[in-house]
């Protein structure tokens, strides 16, 4: 059975004053909650705070991008050491926003990946299809492309340690869930294709999240789906009333 993992992504909202609220309310609820993966991922500047914060709880810390290097001369780039110093477990890579916005290729996305296992920390590594390709029929092809970019060089038995985020992009921040079925179907042909690249024990290992547009009232129907291990949260997750409820539905699906 794998572990459902629910993961807040924060983007670029909170002050460091909110997102210790934030997480502060979160703690209230779930610091010992052991039946589901809970990751928060707070923008950069309140990794520290919010680390202090969910120390010595059950409650994990992600970062939303990492830089593929060891450190020296990348002005506004994080280092690996620098998120493991603030005891960071999770890191979000290839997100489409930094895709689209920033301009990041499987290539580079790949490098981060393999350097995010090197030093342990885990990738919840995204994928996903915009609109325009779903409608012309080629999303197979886009999510296949992301994922043998994004996993070149991955060994079987990282598997365990890697999330892969299934994120359309036409269903982020829009309020356009995926259907359960529509998130089912290609949850499953992302497991397949694992299966391809790196065997049926890593197919079966690897937990894949959904993102997009979830919240309490659609989590049940999606993290009920045999393939759906759990949520990657936007909007959602800036609220512990909300993301709380999400949590729930996971440990109860
Ligand atoms: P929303 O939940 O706001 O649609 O965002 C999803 C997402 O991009 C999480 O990484």
């Amino acid at each position: 059975m794998r572990k459902k993992i629910i993961a807040g992504n924060w983007k670029m909202n909170k002050t460091v004053e909110e997102a210790v609220e934030l997480a502060g309310e979160l703690m209230r609820g779930y610091a010992e909650q052991t039946a589901v993966d809970v990751v928060l991922c707070p923008p950069f500047t309140s990794t520290k705070a919010v680390s202090d914060v969910v120390s010595e709880s059950q409650i994990r810390l992600g970062a939303q991008n990492m830089s593929a290097e060891d450190g020296g001369a990348f002005t506004g780039e994080i280092a690996h050491g620098m998120l493991k110093e603030l005891f960071v477990r999770y890191v979000i890579l290839g997100h489409s926003e930094r895709r689209e916005y920033v301009g990041e290729t499987d290539g580079e996305i790949n490098r981060k990946v393999l350097k995010a296992l090197e030093k342990q920390l885990r990738p919840i590594l995204c994928v996903g299809e915009t609109l325009e390709q779903r409608e012309a029929g080629t999303m197979e092809q886009v999510v296949e492309q992301q994922l043998r970019g994004g996993l070149q060089g991955v060994e079987p038995s990282a598997y365990t340690e890697l999330v892969i985020a299934y994120e359309p992009v036409w269903a982020i921040g829009t309020g356009k869930t995926a259907s359960a079925e529509q998130a089912q179907e290609v949850h499953a042909f992302i497991r397949k294709l694992i299966g391809e690249l790196a065997g049926a024990e890593a197919a079966n290992a690897v937990r894949i999240q959904y993102g997009g547009s979830m919240k309490p009232a659609n989590a049940a129907e999606l993290l009920g789906q045999p393939d759906i291990d759990g949520g990657l949260i936007g909007g959602a997750a800036l609220d512990a009333a909300s993301f709380g409820g999400i949590i729930d539905a996971a440990s109860e699906a």
